[in-house]
């Protein structure tokens, strides 16, 4: 009898830790016979306690045994990898694109894991992905598993996918309504994650719409960021993409405004203007919750140190107090 046959009797076996089949959970990752004509599986379960590998070893042997007259079976159990169902994610978005939208989602991450949180990144940016430029993993490959499960690149403990991982380099990614709830399916249900993550920052794309949507189905409790630059036309854009996300019901946390203004010799400069961020803070009627300076700097990723790094800290502690 070939594997795959074997295989096909197990499927309508229940894994009481998830109350599925394992033909519905996938959950059977091999199957062999050994010289002893005994059967030898490895079973993914829900939870990896006494009474799940029982009760499934029992109804496992029963099929194995009485049904298809093998000598005997030794099952492999692994605890299946799932995300954290406590895990915290936290939508980045902005109305215009270049407002530093995917910049505050990288250093929004390093802020939140130096101050003891385990982050991943989701970037949603579906036309604008650029993750993988500011965090360094642009040669990095979404490798499947047999069962097609991706694994994340990740840096300094930070964990990512994006976008740009699921086309060709040089090549535009063009995708309608259907697509786009797959990609998020592979990035909230494929994915490979650590176990321990508090927070999945989603860099969304520019404006809110289709994403917001689809997202619904993986994040119900999500929140919200919105990224604004200190002039009149981004902050008139970050508004109405305001307005677009609550008329979604979904609960905007605060405004971060980027690049307001620029220091010489202890003096700012407010290079773009002033007061977009907190129009919209005002208009949304929620908080602005920080005021980041411009940095002219290579390295997209600030350090502890730089007055942008401690800025970024107190930005995460707040979104710690809210969230
Ligand atoms: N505070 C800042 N100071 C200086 N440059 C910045 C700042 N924030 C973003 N940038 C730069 O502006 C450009 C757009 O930022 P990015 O984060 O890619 O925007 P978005 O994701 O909104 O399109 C990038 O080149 C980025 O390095
Ligand atoms: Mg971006």
């Amino acid at each position: 009898m070939k594997p795959n046959k074997i295989k096909e009797k197990l499927q309508g076996v229940i894994d009481p830790s998830s109350n599925k089949t394992l033909g519905e959970l996938n959950a059977i990752k091999h199957v062999g016979v050994d010289d002893n004509n005994s059967v030898i599986l490895i079973a993914e379960v829900g939870e990896k306690d006494n009474e799940t590998t029982k009760q499934i070893t029992r109804d496992i042997a029963k099929i194995i045994k009485l049904d298809l007259g093998f000598k005997g079976v030794k099952i492999e159990f692994q605890k299946r990898k799932t995300r954290n169902k406590n895990a915290k994610t936290l939508l980045i978005a902005s109305g215009k694109g270049g407002v530093g939208k995917s910049t505050v989602t990288a250093n929004l991450a390093y802020a939140l894991k130096r101050m003891g949180k385990k982050v991943a990144i989701i970037d949603a940016d579906i036309y604008g992905a650029n993750m993988p430029k500011i965090l360094g993993g642009v040669d990095h490959k979404l490798m499947g598993t047999e069962d097609s499960k991706v694994y994340p690149f990740e840096v300094d403990g930070i964990q990512m996918v994006s976008t740009e991982y699921l086309v060709e380099k040089k090549r535009a990614l063009m995708l309608r309504g259907p697509m786009l709830g797959k990609i998020l399916k592979i990035f909230f249900e494929d994915t490979l994650w650590n176990e321990d993550i508090d927070y999945f920052l989603v860099d969304l794309p520019p404006g809110t719409g289709d994403v917001m949507m689809d997202l619904k189905n993986f994040s119900e409790d999500a929140k919200m960021i919105i990224v604004t630059t200190p002039q009149a036309s981004s902050a008139h854009i970050a508004i109405k993409a305001g307005y677009a996300a609550k008329d979604l019901s979904q609960e905007i946390i605060g405004v971060v405004e980027n690049m307001s203004y620029y220091e010489i010799d202890g003096k700012d400069h407010y290079i773009f203007g002033q007061g977009g961020g907190k129009k919209v803070a005002d208009e949304l009627v929620v908080d602005l919750l920080e005021k980041l300076p411009i940095v002219p700097s290579e390295t997209p990723i600030y350090k502890e140190s730089d007055v942008a790094g401690m800025i970024y800290l107190n930005l995460a502690r707040k979104i710690m107090k809210k969230y």
